[in-house]
């Protein structure tokens, strides 16, 4: 008879079939900079994550050094707000400025950064607006100035979460005609439209002021055209591609890591992050075994790269 539990009588002979280990790089740890002075805000519905004014970063940037983690993704939050999401390009942006600070203070940290015009516009949509619709290709050169402006700031990786059609190409163009040749692209391919970002809009204002983003980020219900985004991204210049949420996403994951041979990551959401905070809180699941199995589950499923909220304590429970 073969015996499968041959291989798993003890824990040293256990850990020596492990598969799939964590590593502290795998991980990018979303940070929230909020424009004005000595401001640490708990974000309610994100037990444990802050909104950070630039003066009280290194607070948390410390915590970053010491986890030894692949990088941070900057997410800015401007106090003034524009149809056309103007701070999102400004020289002296909320983003712009914290990644100068970073670069200044602490340059050993890698800075991805998120292209979005979410959290800068006044309507809180991704793109141009007119009327109640979402324009494309009018939206196209404010992404360009966008990851153009924090490149010029000293940004490592320029990461598009806005969806609109044509983005990869056009930011790369942008980026090569400005001399960052060198500056990769993580494209967020595959982002659907789910009630799992609701925690991250309350932490970095970005809810839509009218209507959703479902013409724009992708049904639930699609995994076929998952592919053919992730392929059309691939073809524009994406250098990593990403699937977003995680868990209830890795049939997509697995299916794009089966097919393309390129570098994947996966988010793991707000909402993902508030439902293991919350169900731990009252003490009805282990905090510390859900989050280091729910992780390595999306590193099974073929992700190379994991954003994720929990990064600084699953360093520690590595
Ligand atoms: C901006 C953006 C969002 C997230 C990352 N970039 C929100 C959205 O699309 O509404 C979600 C991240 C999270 O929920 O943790 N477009
Ligand atoms: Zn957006």
């Amino acid at each position: 008879m073969y015996r499968f539990r041959r291989l798993r009588r003890d824990e040293r002979i256990r850990s020596m079939m492990q598969e799939t280990r964590l590593h502290p790089k795998d991980f990018i740890y979303p940070i929230f900079v909020i424009e004005g002075e000595n401001i640490k805000n708990q974000v309610e519905s994100m037990p444990g994550i802050y909104q950070y004014s630039i003066d009280r970063l290194s607070e948390i940037l410390e915590q970053v050094k010491e986890a030894d983690i692949g990088g941070i993704m900057l997410f800015g939050i401007p106090l003034h707000k524009d149809p056309q999401g103007s701070q999102a390009y400004a020289e002296d942006g909320i983003t712009q400025r914290a990644v100068r600070f970073i670069k200044e203070n602490c340059p050993e940290i890698y800075i991805v950064v998120d292209i979005c015009l979410c959290e800068y516009t006044s309507h809180g949509h991704c793109g141009m607006v007119h009327g109640e619709e979402i324009l494309n290709d009018e939206t196209l050169p404010y992404l360009v100035k966008m990851a153009v402006s924090l490149a010029e700031a000293g940004a490592d990786m320029a990461a598009p979460s806005d969806m609109m059609d044509g983005r990869v190409a056009a930011i790369r163009e942008g980026l090569d005609l400005a001399g960052f040749t060198q500056m990769p692209i993580m494209a967020y391919s595959a982002k659907f439209a789910s009630a799992y970002y609701g925690p991250f809009r309350d932490a970095a204002h970005s809810a839509p002021g009218f209507g959703d983003r479902k013409s724009y980020q992708m049904d639930f219900a699609n995994g076929q055209e998952a592919i053919r985004e992730i392929a059309a991204d691939i073809e524009e210049g994406a250098d990593i591609v990403m699937v977003k949420p995680a868990l209830a996403y890795l049939d997509v994951l697995k299916e794009a890591a089966l097919t393309f041979d390129v570098p994947l990551a996966v988010y793991n959401v707000s909402g993902e992050y508030a439902m293991v905070k919350a169900a731990a809180a009252k003490g009805w699941i282990d905090e510390k075994r859900i989050v280091m199995e729910n992780l390595t589950a999306m590193k099974r499923a073929g992700a190379k790269v994991i954003i994720t909220y929990h990064a600084l304590d699953a360093v520690r429970w590595i």
